[in-house]
């Protein structure tokens, strides 16, 4: 045992050896200062659409444009909206810079400066929302740095900073340009400077007004913020005047490297927020990890033989092996002497283990990786669920508002204790298995469940929060949602539908209420899951339940075509049922009859009929023609003709009316809903 451990240890040392030699060799040449500095610069003094430059290296998200007119970056962007109110919109430069050296965990030193104009729309056409008032003013300019490339905050007072799907680690920092006092986050007034640290409320704010400037005169401001790293020291300026400066550390808000530009929003009150031009350097210390260049090169002539090509060469060659040998000789004797050491304390020690592995470096989690809750947590994001905080409930429990103490807002389901008690045979192992495995199924039309919490009497899903509330609200509510809306919204459920039901997973609750909107009035379907059953009949519930939610997916259709609700009550007896309905227009050539009279000239008619075809389709009986949501898809994308539907409304059509399908859910009477 004792021989051949002396054995295990001089060969793991000759590795050793052989690993760190290179490494020696190489620090040899470099000489003295392995540490060097990361720069980055870049420059744009407008920035015009018809450069590729400019096209290339911005990023614009959300509601962001690149104005010809002005060369300037435009948030919101005012030439695809009708309502610039409640818009959000980011330019960022393209590429990830350094910003933090993870080392010695210093912040870069940077210098930026930008102009920037605050003007009113041009087309002022929301002046029709709030009747004549002054509505302009809302809400501001941030200079952000953050950890990705396709987050967009969310509008109002939050700049298109933060969403509700940032978690406490999501790492950002921003200093706002702010037009729009806020009490409840701090603001003192409607025209200041914060700093932001990971949050929306400013850890420090300074009144513009003090220094003469005011954002919204209509002019052209420069703003400068100039920040060194290894001070932590911090200082703003706008035109010649200083605005802020003290001590302050971005460190714990980096990553090693992020995202920099601008985001900016609207409220209630609009604005346009202009960049015209833009500087930015930064400079971090890092240590040089990799071997030179030149050993590199060297080593490819070493091995290929080319140094015999020059004398020069030939003498750097020369020059490793004479210290390989005094390595060699200096590792043999250390590791006999280690070897031996080693040997006596393992005789008296038999149970040592022999190798200690060492710690594993604490990896970045991923900004949006679900993750586990406390009680508490959720307990104080809910204020104790306040009844104030509750967005609804159904059968399975009850819905919260809750905000994060980044300010970040979630939305709670909390399983009511009669759905966890009727599940028949449901342990909470399973119900969290569940949990678990939808939170992995991640799409953009998907809902994104950020976490869970469970204790021995409460089991909760913690989901991102969407602003703009559920489609219902815009479909059958008082605003008229105009077409081209309504068909991105039945694209988008379609393949958020469609790529649960690739997952070999159903939806099971298809409905308006259950389809969300985010700032950018995306359609994300929510609430989805929870097949508790047993896994045996897990595949075969799931190709029912899938028939099923293609025939919900065919009345929501109906729905967002026709802007009313499945049943309804103040319409002619005749049209109550809007299946029943719509099948009987269809059957005297009538469908133009369907399509929702308040959005007027401006729809799309040929479309909007085709749309209604597809939905009428996906209520055929699960053998004479209904698709599946693949096809679906495809109809939609208009990559596929449709069949020709039935000229009559087929036999059998109804096992039940469309008024309790919601209840029943299509086939089955869900026993496990
Ligand atoms: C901001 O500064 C202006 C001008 O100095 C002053 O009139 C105003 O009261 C200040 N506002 C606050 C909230 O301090």
């Amino acid at each position: 045992m004792g021989s051949f451990c002396y054995f295990w240890l001089l060969f793991s040392a000759t590795l050793i050896m052989l690993i760190v030699y290179p490494i020696l060799a190489d620090k040899k040449k470099q000489g003295t200062g392995p540490a060097i500095a990361v720069t980055k610069h870049l420059s744009f003094s407008d920035f015009r659409p018809d450069d590729p430059k400019i096209v290339h290296e911005v990023k614009l998200l959300g509601s962001a444009k690149l104005s010809d007119e002005k060369g300037a970056i435009q948030i919101p962007d005012e030439s695809h909206l009708s309502d610039l109110r409640h818009q959000a919109g980011r330019a960022i430069y393209s590429y990830p810079i350094r910003m933090l050296d993870p080392l010695t965990g210093t912040p870069a030193s940077f210098e930026a400066t930008f102009s920037f104009q605050f003007s009113n729309s041009s087309a002022s056409s929301h002046a029709n929302f709030t009747g004549g008032f002054n509505n302009t003013g809302g809400s501001g300019l941030a200079f952000i740095m953050v950890p990705d490339e396709f987050t967009v905050g969310r509008p109002g007072p939050w700049l298109a900073m933060l969403n509700d799907a940032c978690e406490d680690n999501y790492k950002a920092a921003a200093i706002e340009f702010d037009t729009r006092q806020n009490p409840e986050f701090g603001d003192p007034n409607d025209n200041h400077v914060g700093i932001n640290l990971g949050s929306i409320i400013s850890t420090t704010t300074v009144n513009a007004s003090d220094a003469g400037v005011y954002f919204k005169d209509g002019l052209i401001h420069q703003a400068r913020i100039l920040y060194n790293g290894s001070r932590r020291w911090m200082e703003v300026s706008l035109g010649s005047k200083p605005v802020f400066s003290g001590s302050l550390d971005l460190s714990p808000f980096l990553n090693e490297y992020m995202f920099v530009g601008f985001s900016a929003s609207t409220g209630n009150l609009t604005q346009i927020h202009n960049i015209y031009s833009w500087s930015f350097t930064s400079t971090s210390q890092a240590s040089l990890r990799v071997p030179s260049a030149e050993t590199c090169e060297s080593k490819i002539m070493e091995r290929y033989g080319l140094g015999v090509l020059s004398s020069q060469s030939h003498s750097s060659i020369k020059e490793p092996s004479r210290s390989l040998l005094i390595f060699i000789s200096v590792m043999a004797l250390a590791i006999a002497v280690f070897a031996s050491l080693f040997y006596i304390c393992r005789r008296r020690n038999n149970q040592a283990k022999a190798v200690i592995f060492p710690d594993k470096r604490q990896r970045p989690r991923p900004p949006n990786k679900p993750r586990r809750f406390t009680i508490s947590e959720v307990s104080s994001a809910t204020r104790g669920f306040h009844e104030y905080e509750i967005l609804g409930s159904d059968s399975k429990g009850t819905y919260y508002r809750g905000k994060l103490p980044n300010g970040c807002q979630v939305a709670i389901k909390r399983f009511s204790a009669q759905f966890l008690s009727s599940q028949i045979g449901m342990d909470r192992r399973r119900l969290l298995k569940e949990i678990s495995t939808i939170s992995r199924v991640r799409h953009p039309n998907l809902v994104p469940i950020r976490g869970w919490c469970q204790d021995n009497r409460e089991t909760m899903v913690v989901y991102e929060f969407f602003p703009n509330g559920s489609l219902d609200k815009w479909l059958f509510g008082v605003g008229v949602l105009p077409w081209t809306r309504r068909l991105k919204v039945v694209k988008d459920v379609a393949d958020g539908l469609g790529f649960l039901h690739s997952k070999q997973l159903a939806h099971k609750n298809m409905k308006a209420t259950n389809i969300f909107l985010d700032v950018s009035f995306r359609a994300v379907l929510g609430d989805f899951g929870f097949v508790l059953s047993s896994t045996e009949s897990r595949r075969f519930e799931a190709s029912v339940s899938q028939k099923a939610d293609v025939f919900e997916f065919g009345i929501f259709v109906l729905e967002v075509v026709s802007g009313r609700g499945r049943l309804e009550s103040e319409v002619r007896q005749e049209e109550r049922d809007l299946l029943d309905f719509a099948w009987r227009m269809h059957e005297i050539d009538e469908k133009a009859r369907l399509v929702d009279r308040r959005m007027g000239s401006v729809v799309n008619l040929e479309q909007a009929i085709r749309v209604l075809e597809i939905g009428l389709l996906c209520t055929l009986n699960e053998n004479k023609g209904r698709p599946c949501m693949e096809e679906v898809v495809e109809f939609l994308n208009l990559d596929k003709s449709i069949p020709e539907l039935p000229p009559n409304r087929p036999v059998a059509l109804f096992p039940y009316s469309s008024a309790n399908a919601g209840l029943c859910n299509g086939y089955s009477c869900a026993p496990f809903k």
